[in-house]
């Protein structure tokens, strides 16, 4: 048997991990030939791929990004995209992919699997908000990135008695903000579940100086003021619809400083999320994810995504994966708030 494999959307760590399984496990235990397809769906469009032996995934157990590259390639909005796949993966024996992604990428894993093409979906986003797993992978080392800037924060923040606002990311879901919130002892999280009140969140921050500590807000990247509209880096869309944002941190810190005279500063931790080395949770997670792919492989179980329920691996459908994003539930919210202020 002859797979592929590619790495679609934003990169995440431990994409490294999952290819590394697929490879050893396929080649080691199911005698395939694996290949890799460059830069996500781009890959399969172009027929830019490379062979992946066992020599090519040593050592990128450990390793951020994804050998092969990644991009935000959507077939459905190039014309004859589709079919430039079909093409390719005639010309190239391929009998079957595994497609590593968010929900971008697995919208289109489902969307051709309906259209005749075996395709496996194995979860990724350091957002956390996929439906139908519990967690992603990337999702615990941006935690952990998160939360060591927020304790380092903290420490230069007492000093010069100062609000601190951290912007993590977070488009649509607060993951991050809230799992890093939580465990850095932030005294205010926003998420873009829930508008905010900028005057409670300037409540917040004042009963906070009142103590003599210095504030520390988190706020994702999509988090909205009441009645306010998002803050974009750019009103470019990408091929799934996305804009860019950002400034939502700077916004409030402003709007904070404005309003307590109190200095702040306002931190973004953007793509540093995204870096370096997987932590040792999502690394055994993103190898289970991809020996459970293979094995949905060798199943002939298309349309499906391996997904994290508990504490098993198991398999659901890339139809109920990608039909809705996984938000931050109010009574979640509501554990985060006994800290605030
Ligand atoms: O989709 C994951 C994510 O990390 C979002 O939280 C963020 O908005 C986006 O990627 C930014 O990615 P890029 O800068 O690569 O477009």
């Amino acid at each position: 048997m002859r797979v592929g494999v590619l790495t679609g959307g934003g990169d995440c760590p431990g994409l490294n991990a999952v290819i590394r399984a697929v490879v050893r496990k396929g080649i080691e235990v199911n005698n395939w030939e694996v290949v890799g397809f460059r830069n996500g769906w781009k890959g399969p469009m172009t027929g830019d791929s490379r062979p992946l032996g066992l020599d090519d995934v040593e050592e990128i157990l450990t390793r951020g990004g994804t050998i092969l590259g990644s991009s935000r390639t959507n077939p459905y909005k190039e014309d004859g995209g589709v079919d430039q796949i079909r093409a390719t993966l005639a010309e190239q024996k391929i009998d079957a992919l595994i497609a590593i992604g968010g929900e971008d990428t697995l919208g289109v894993a489902k969307r051709l699997t309906d259209d005749g093409i075996g395709v496996v979906g194995v979860p990724k986003t350091i957002d956390n908000d996929l439906g139908a797993t519990d967690y992603t992978f990337g999702f615990d080392t941006a935690v952990h990135i998160a939360t060591e800037s927020i304790d380092r924060l903290r420490t230069t923040a007492e000093s010069h008695h100062r609000a601190l606002v951290v912007e993590v990311m977070g488009r649509h879901a607060g993951w991050i903000a809230l799992h890093s919130g939580l465990a850095g002892g932030a005294n205010v999280i926003l998420v873009p579940e829930r508008p905010f009140s900028v005057d409670q969140v300037v409540d917040w921050v004042e009963s906070r100086f009142e103590r003599m500590y210095a504030p520390i807000i988190v706020v994702a990247e999509g988090a909205l003021p009441e009645g306010g509209a998002e803050l974009l880096q750019s009103g470019e869309k990408d091929a799934f619809g996305h804009v860019r944002l950002g400034g939502i941190g700077t916004w409030l810190a402003d709007e904070i400083a404005a309003r307590t005279g109190k200095e702040s500063r306002a931190v973004v931790l953007g793509h540093t999320q995204r870096g370096g080395t997987p932590t040792a949770y999502d690394r055994v997670l993103a190898t289970r994810f991809g020996l459970n792919a293979v094995d949905a492989v060798t199943d002939g179980d298309f349309g499906v995504m391996v997904a994290l329920r508990g504490t098993d691996i198991v398999r659901v459908k890339l139809a109920e994966a990608t039909a809705e994003l996984k938000t931050v539930p109010p009574e979640r919210y509501a554990e985060a708030q006994v800290f605030f202020g």
